[in-house]
């Protein structure tokens, strides 16, 4: 299969302990070994600790997003060091220098791309250019649920969702940097054009990774 796996800044990126890291190279490779595989970095908190200080110094929203594609693109080096010389040693801007680095055979990892958007607009639209055949997005809570699972208890997990159900409860959220939600409408809308089969899972566990490759967990989002 050809997969893109996006990965959560809040997920790499814990108290600067290198150890997930380690864990996400052994699953990645794993997952090499009989797929074509790209990956997608996302910023977390670093990436919001600089979003606000640009803000704070009167930064307009899409520098803001600049700063954040840089910080995913640091977390996208730091996941090339770790997976040594199973990756392709330069982190792409774009989606074509995505595709022709791929073809050094090495397991590609990319961050951001360009402003008003997250890094999960990012893995759709890379889904899309490679025609995957699964897209899988990497979360901290262990699937999409109606409500904030860390604020409210009673939240509940969907097995599955369509992608336009997905759009309604995005429709009164924030879109500014930093503060994309869960999904940003961008990724909704590629997944919904291009038919994308994508799955969310939690990365806390990269094991999840492969279980998605074959069975159900998490969050199902039918492109319809
Ligand atoms: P993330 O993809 O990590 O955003 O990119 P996020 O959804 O806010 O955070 P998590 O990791 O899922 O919790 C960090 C920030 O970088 C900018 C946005 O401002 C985003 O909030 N960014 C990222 C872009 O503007 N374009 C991109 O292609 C990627």
């Amino acid at each position: 299969m050809r997969i893109v796996v996006t990965i959560g800044g809040s997920i790499l990126i814990q108290d600067n302990d290198y150890r997930i890291f380690k864990d996400y190279v052994d699953v990645l490779k794993e997952m090499k070994a009989e797929n074509e595989l790209f990956v997608v970095v996302g910023g977390g908190r670093p990436a919001r600790d600089y979003i606000a200080i640009a803000r704070g110094l009167g930064a307009s929203e899409a520098l803001c997003d600049d700063v954040g594609i840089d910080v995913t693109r640091l977390n996208a080096k730091l996941l090339i060091m770790a997976l040594g010389d199973a990756a392709y040693p330069a982190v792409p801007h774009n989606f074509a220098e995505a595709l022709e680095y791929s073809s050094s055979g090495k397991l590609v990892v990319m961050g951001g791309t360009e402003p008003a958007h997250s890094t999960d607009a990012v893995g759709s639209i890379l889904a899309e250019f490679i025609e995957a055949d699964l897209l899988i997005n990497a979360t901290s809570v262990n699937g999409l649920y109606d409500k904030d699972p860390r604020k409210y208890a009673d939240a509940v997990m969907f097995e599955e969702i369509t992608a336009s159900q997905m759009m309604d409860l995005l429709s009164n959220k924030d879109i500014k940097a930093g503060t994309y939600e869960f999904f940003d409408h961008t990724a909704i809308g590629i997944i919904k054009r291009s038919q994308i089969k994508t799955v969310i899972v939690n990365g806390n566990n990269p094991q999840n990774l492969i279980k998605a490759t074959f069975e159900k967990i998490g969050t199902t989002i039918i492109p319809e």
